[in-house]
């Protein structure tokens, strides 16, 4: 969920639903907003996204006032409607809430102040927790900060809010234990928010909540940080923002996704930035080069990661495998950390996350850190929470990436780790020192490579309209590019609703080769390499099923051609810098797939960008 809070000298109602639009990336299942004037709490929310809320706003709601709250949700305890959206008051109506996360004892503190005569007109656990907030306060009688403290060393789960008081209206108070919580310092003037995003027009002047830490944000005095556990004061640190606003909007393009797409050869080249150096044969991630020895007496690397940022870990699988020769284990975050993984001294971990605030992934991370491992962070957004709890990190610098369903983020992540893997071999020995410069050569070309494969547009746009209305569809690849196999079903599944799954060319005659029949498309990433014999046998075994054949093939190929319904050319590199090129046909086919069918490309049902619950 998405948070935007205000109190200054501004008409807070603007501020608010800009940035809600902005955090639209965190869930938009339901949006809502409060404002304060003259004594008075006005309120509007609905179920929809951002634009619905404004569309209710313009009808009912006065929006005159200079402080105010909103939130726009991805829901987890309680169906999205109009009555479980934030934000939500007390009994009294003197509170006010919005929060994002988790309350996991919710229900023994409800049956207590049920008992208390507290009444609850949603499902929701921030209900709960307002109500809470105020029984303290009215008990101890107690200022608004002192109650919120109180009330979340009584809580268990996950947390980012703020809450407001109308008897108090001087001040907003802003917590977090585990979900992201950003302040935008101006003149005069505090935001509130999820990420900084709704207030880089503002200020570039931002301080970032730790976990179990609250601020009590007033006009009239300084800024105020807390720690939730023992009331210590935290001095304020101060961040500049790196951020500008033409990254986070969509600059002539329909959809964020497009352009996140076409930026990726710039993309690519910021994550090289500083750290390839050809001529001199030099690759340097400081985060590695302090860990060197770690990561060269690495018995193991496990890497943990969801979604997609895990099919970038399939991929780096292969690549520190080959390259380094450590042995390599990916895992999903969220499995890692619920079954009792065995972590010895010298495993190295990697954490891959494009938002860095990934819940699933967080805890993992603290649980290896638990065994003594030694964690590496690989996140695009800067000073995010994995990026702060890992030992050591470093990040794509893919910039801004909006669109949920992620493109940028995972060919970025895929050339970071694909360096670090050079980097690794290259102090091992592991990689003869001719293939090392081959391949620093080799990268250096890929952003180049990478604009020649999106000249396959236009191809790739006709061929989904042949198959924008397929139920299903497979995927396979080999090697390097049965991750990519996964990826290109995922981006399918995450955007047009299509049915789709990926799978390695062999196995599929171990099952799916059953599904086959003449209106079956299957996208089979075949470039020229090694197997590239074995994936056209795979080709042949589903066109004698009457399958319809879409390849992904090196630029020049003959064979599959011969073959194939339709193919998508890719340039020329090696085996293991290929799916950089491969996944980007695959990016444009269900984008164009999910636009011709209407769907919603930015906002996918359902999903949402920043998972930030378990
Ligand atoms: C969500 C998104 C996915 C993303 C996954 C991991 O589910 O919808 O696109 O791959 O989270 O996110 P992360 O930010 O950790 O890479």
């Amino acid at each position: 969920c998405g948070i935007v809070g205000y109190i200054g000298h501004r008409e807070a109602y603007p501020v608010i639903i800009k940035g809600l639009k902005r955090l639209e990336y965190r869930g938009y299942d339901s949006a809502g907003v409060v404002l304060y004037d003259q004594g008075e709490l006005k309120l509007c929310k609905t179920k929809g996204k951002v634009s619905d809320l404004e569309a209710k706003a313009e009808k009912e709601l006065d929006t005159t006032g200079t402080i105010g709250i909103g939130h726009t949700r991805w829901a987890t305890h309680g169906v999205p409607n109009d009555v479980n959206s934030h934000p939500h008051y007390s009994n009294s109506g003197n509170l006010v809430i919005v929060h994002n996360g988790i309350i996991e004892n919710y229900d023994p503190l409800k049956k207590e102040l049920i008992k208390r005569g507290y009444t609850f007109k949603s499902d929701t656990d921030t209900e709960v927790l307002v109500n809470l907030i105020e029984e303290i306060k009215k008990q101890e009688h107690i200022k608004l900060g002192k109650a919120v403290q109180i009330a979340l060393n009584q809580v268990v789960g996950a947390y980012a809010i703020v809450v407001f008081d109308k008897q108090n209206p001087d001040e907003i108070v802003a917590a977090r234990l585990g979900s992201p919580l950003a302040i935008g310092v101006g003149e005069d003037e505090f935001f509130i928010s999820s990420d900084a995003s709704p207030f880089i027009e503002y200020t570039a002047n931002a301080v970032y909540l730790d976990d179990e830490e609250m601020a009590i944000i007033s006009l009239d005095k300084p800024l105020a940080i807390r720690k939730i556990k023992d009331d210590s004061l935290v001095d304020p640190y101060v961040q500049e923002l790196q951020m500008n606003l033409e990254q986070i909007e969509k600059g002539g393009f329909d959809h964020f996704m497009l352009k996140e797409i076409y930026e990726q050869p710039n993309a690519i080249k910021d994550t090289f930035r500083g750290r390839l150096r050809v001529a001199e044969g030099i690759v340097k991630i400081s985060g590695v080069e302090d860990n060197l020895q770690k990561f060269m007496n690495a018995d193991r690397i496990l890497i943990i990661a969801c979604g997609t940022s895990w099919h970038a870990g399939l991929v780096a699988e292969y690549i520190f495998e080959e390259f380094a020769r450590i042995p390599v284990e990916v895992e999903y975050a969220s499995e890692f950390r619920y079954r009792n993984p065995v972590i010895r001294p010298n495993d190295v971990v990697i954490a891959i996350s494009q938002s860095g605030e990934t819940a699933d992934t967080l805890a993992a991370i603290k649980l290896a850190k638990e065994s003594g491992a030694f964690v590496f962070g690989v996140c695009n957004v800067v000073g995010s929470s994995i990026s702060r709890e890992t030992h050591s990190g470093a990040y794509t610098h893919a910039g801004p990436e909006i669109g949920v369903a992620s493109t940028k983020a995972f060919t970025t992540q895929i050339t970071l780790l694909t360096l670090m893997a050079l980097r690794i071999a290259r102090a091992k020995g592991t990689m003869a020192r001719a293939d090392y410069y081959r391949y620093l050569q080799e990268l250096e070309l890929v952003p180049d490579l990478v604009a020649e494969a999106l000249k396959s547009n236009d191809n790739v746009q006709a061929i989904a309209a042949i198959y924008k209305d397929a139920p299903n569809c497979i995927y396979l690849g080999r090697g390097y590019n049965y991750p990519v196999a996964l990826e290109g079903a995922l981006k399918l599944k995450e955007i047009s609703y299509i049915h789709a799954e990926g799978y390695p060319a062999a196995e599929m005659k171990h099952g799916p080769i059953a599904l086959i029949d003449e209106r079956m498309p299957v996208v089979v990433i075949a470039p020229k390499q090694e197997h590239y014999d074995k994936i056209v046998s795979n080709i042949q075994e589903i066109k004698a099923r009457s399958g319809k054949i879409i390849a992904v093939v090196t630029k020049g190929d003959t064979q599959v051609k011969a073959l194939a319904d339709h193919v998508i050319e890719i340039p020329e590199t090696s085996d293991a810098l290929s799916p950089l090129l491969a996944t980007i046909p695959l990016q444009l086919l269900s984008y164009h797939i999910a636009v011709m069918r209407n769907c919603n490309v930015d906002q996918p049902r359902n999903l949402a960008k920043s998972v930030t619950v378990e």
